[in-house]
């Protein structure tokens, strides 16, 4: 097996009401466990490299480590640009051996994300790389950029048509209420599938994506605040809205705070219950393996894509 696209991934899930697991990656043990996750379930996975990732852990790092996780688990794996911030950014990432870019345009006007989005999708189809584009604007953190819940903004469908066929994207995101990060609702959470359920019906068979689709997993959080960390009032997307919107239009759910929250607080759990430890192979051989436990959970409970590689 390749690094394949998702072109293929997607229609299936589509038609099958499942959606595949895009994990953020930033460094070896992560992409183990993510993958060991994966292999466990015989799941396709897409592995997401955000700027931010590139410029911690260089692009031929990740590059050759997600290469050796295609090699040593035979899965159809898609290495993809998380948020691109411009298509300088998509260009090096698809010169570079990634086949699938998301160019984020979603803060720019209507005509300049159209132009912008379509830009990277001509030069991505030229090289066989698929790409994800935005409409409509999430609130949280990405990278060190704020977006706060007033400059946040649901996506509009009777926008999507037109910027579909006009940039030739290959899957959309929206935003419907969900937010980057770990702390995405203060009070009840609130998912706007009205929005999503019109946006559907408007683009048939087109993959939708989700963004900021963490569950800010309660374990991990109390993990973290037992272990000597302070995370109060963190909040996810509750699980059961995420599969409900898996077996709609959405092919993609985007998890990275739920990574971050599981390495972490495993590493805490670690150094409290082995304060003499300074054997790096001993604390991230548990975080590796709390991630391949989270990712196997997340693909069977929530996306749905077990057995579907
Ligand atoms: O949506 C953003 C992802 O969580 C990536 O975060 O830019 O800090 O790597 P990052
Ligand atoms: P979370 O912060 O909810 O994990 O979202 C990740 C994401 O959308 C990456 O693009
Ligand atoms: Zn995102």
């Amino acid at each position: 097996m390749a690094i394949v696209t998702s072109t293929e991934m997607f229609k299936k899930a589509y038609e099958g009401g499942y959606a595949i697991g895009a994990f953020n990656v930033n460094n070896m043990e992560i992409i183990q466990g993510i993958t060991e996750g994966a292999k466990m379930e015989n799941a396709p996975v897409i592995l997401q490299v955000s700027a931010g990732a590139r410029k911690y852990a260089k692009h031929v790092y990740l590059m050759k480590m997600i290469e050796a996780a295609v090699q040593d688990t035979d899965l159809p794996i898609v290495v993809h640009l998380d948020h691109g911030p411009d298509f300088e950014t998509c260009k090096s990432c698809i010169d570079g051996g990634f086949s699938s870019v998301m160019i984020d345009g979603s803060h720019l006007p209507f005509e300049e994300n159209i132009a912008q989005t379509k830009r990277v999708v001509e030069y991505a189809h030229d090289h066989g790389v698929v790409v994800e584009a935005e409409l409509g604007r999430l609130a949280g953190v990405e990278d060190d950029v704020k977006v706060s819940a007033e400059d946040s903004s649901y996506t509009q469908p009777d926008e999507v048509e037109e910027f579909v066929s006009r940039t030739g994207c290959d899957s959309l995101a929206i935003a419907i209420g969900t937010s980057h990060g770990a702390y995405k609702f203060k009070g009840e959470p609130k998912l706007r599938f009205d929005i999503l359920e019109e946006v559907g019906r408007r683009l048939p068979g087109f993959p939708i994506v989700l963004h900021g689709a963490s569950s800010v997993i309660p374990e991990y959080v109390d993990m973290i605040n037992e272990f000597g960390g302070k995370m109060p009032g963190a909040q996810g997307v509750p699980e059961d809205m995420l599969r409900k919107a898996a077996t709609m239009a959405v092919c993609k759910i985007n998890i990275d705070s739920d990574l971050r929250l599981a390495f972490t607080g495993l590493v805490r759990k670690h150094f409290a219950e082995h304060p003499d430890h300074f054997d790096p192979r001993q604390y991230l051989t548990d975080a590796r393996t709390g991630i391949r436990d989270m990712v196997r959970h997340k693909i069977v409970d929530v996306l749905g894509c077990n057995g579907k590689a």
